[in-house]
């Protein structure tokens, strides 16, 4: 997820909980026109200067995710990303950003069929593709309006050999409100022979659990702002014990501790941390009766950093875990 599984987070996920997950996906990594990632997305990608066992392990099982808009600027990333190891590639046709869209990247790649068809047909045919071994997927959401729209989606994507289609079943109109159209997957599975795999609204583990017994044809599931909310939910998922405060504590300060090496000021500190318990957040209950969301408006609203620390202290004074996130923060 843009601007949170980052490289420092995923690292302190895989050390406290690895149970349960078989692969990362990056953020997606901007290619810019002129052919280059961004400077900060190389962290992503490239083996960092003393690089510990552990970081290895995790880029092996990492996936990074482009956000292009046309075949050259996929080719180009995956050349770059062949080079660098990796084998596996996702192609993000989801991003639903304004900015993004209107220059025909993320869900804007949803508008023209026709265009997508002649983009994947030049990346799929181009003989350096072929021989680098790289195999590609997309992470798609239904269309930009209407759902529907993705059957004529579908049978372009189902022409070429992609690894996979992740499908986050909305559209880009409704953002994140509502609810994912489920409906819809079983029609498509029954039109492409491609594997599909699935992201959008499993929080907790009994979503997971429902989900899996509703569609045990679709094994890969996505997990995005349900594991944010909670780390602990892919090994939940897996018959682990559910997070405990102790846990809590020690991968919110390992996280901070990440950022504090990194980040230039004690304001892009807070602002990541702040990103983070827009999600945590929804954890907590109140133990005596007091109120929750004033607590929590006042780790948001922290100024700096000991206000943070105290607002922190508070939360946790009062409140213990069994809450969860919903969709709603
Ligand atoms: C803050 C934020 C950042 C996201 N960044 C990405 C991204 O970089 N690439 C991507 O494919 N999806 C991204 N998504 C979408 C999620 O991967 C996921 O498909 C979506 O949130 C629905 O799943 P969920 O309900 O489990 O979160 C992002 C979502 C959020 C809320």
């Amino acid at each position: 997820m843009e601007g949170i599984g980052t490289c420092y987070y995923r690292r302190v996920h895989h050390r406290l909980f690895p149970e349960g997950i078989d692969r990362f996906y990056t953020p997606f990594l901007s290619v810019y026109p002129n052919l280059a990632f961004r400077k900060r997305d190389l962290r992503e990608i490239r083996p960092a200067a003393g690089e510990c066992p552990e970081d290895t392990k995790i880029r092996r099982m990492l996936v990074p995710q482009i956000l292009a808009r046309n075949a050259k600027e996929i080719l180009w990333a995956a050349q770059q990303l062949s080079a660098l190891g990796f084998s596996m590639i996702d192609l993000n046709m989801g991003c639903p950003s304004g900015t993004v869209v209107g220059k025909g990247g993320g869900a804007g790649m949803l508008s023209d069929p026709g265009r997508l068809d002649r983009m994947l047909g030049e990346v799929f045919s181009d003989p350096d593709f072929a021989a680098s071994g790289v195999t590609l997927s997309v992470k798609t959401r239904l269309g930009l309006s209407d759902p529907e729209e993705f059957f004529t989606i579908l049978p372009v994507l189902s022409r070429y050999p992609l690894r996979e289609i992740i499908v986050h079943p909305r559209v880009r109109a409704e953002q994140y409100s509502g609810h994912p159209h489920r409906e819809l997957l079983r029609r498509i599975l029954w039109s492409t022979q491609i594997p599909v795999g699935y992201s959008g609204d499993l929080f907790t583990a009994e979503d997971v659990h429902r989900f899996r017994d509703e569609f045990p044809e679709i094994p890969h599931i996505l997990l995005g702002r349900g594991i944010v909310s909670d780390p602990s939910l892919a090994r939940q998922c897996s018959g682990g014990a559910p997070l405990s405060v102790n846990e809590l504590k020690s991968f919110v300060q390992a996280v901070t501790t990440e950022y504090e090496a990194v980040l230039d000021n004690e304001r892009q500190l807070l602002l990541k941390l702040k990103e983070l318990w827009y999600y945590m957040g929804a954890l907590f209950v109140s133990r005596d009766g007091s109120d929750t969301e004033r607590l929590l408006r006042n780790l948001r609203g922290a100024a700096s950093m000991s206000e943070y620390r105290n607002a922190l202290y508070a939360l946790f004074e009062k409140c213990t875990l069994g809450g969860h996130f919903s969709g709603i923060a």
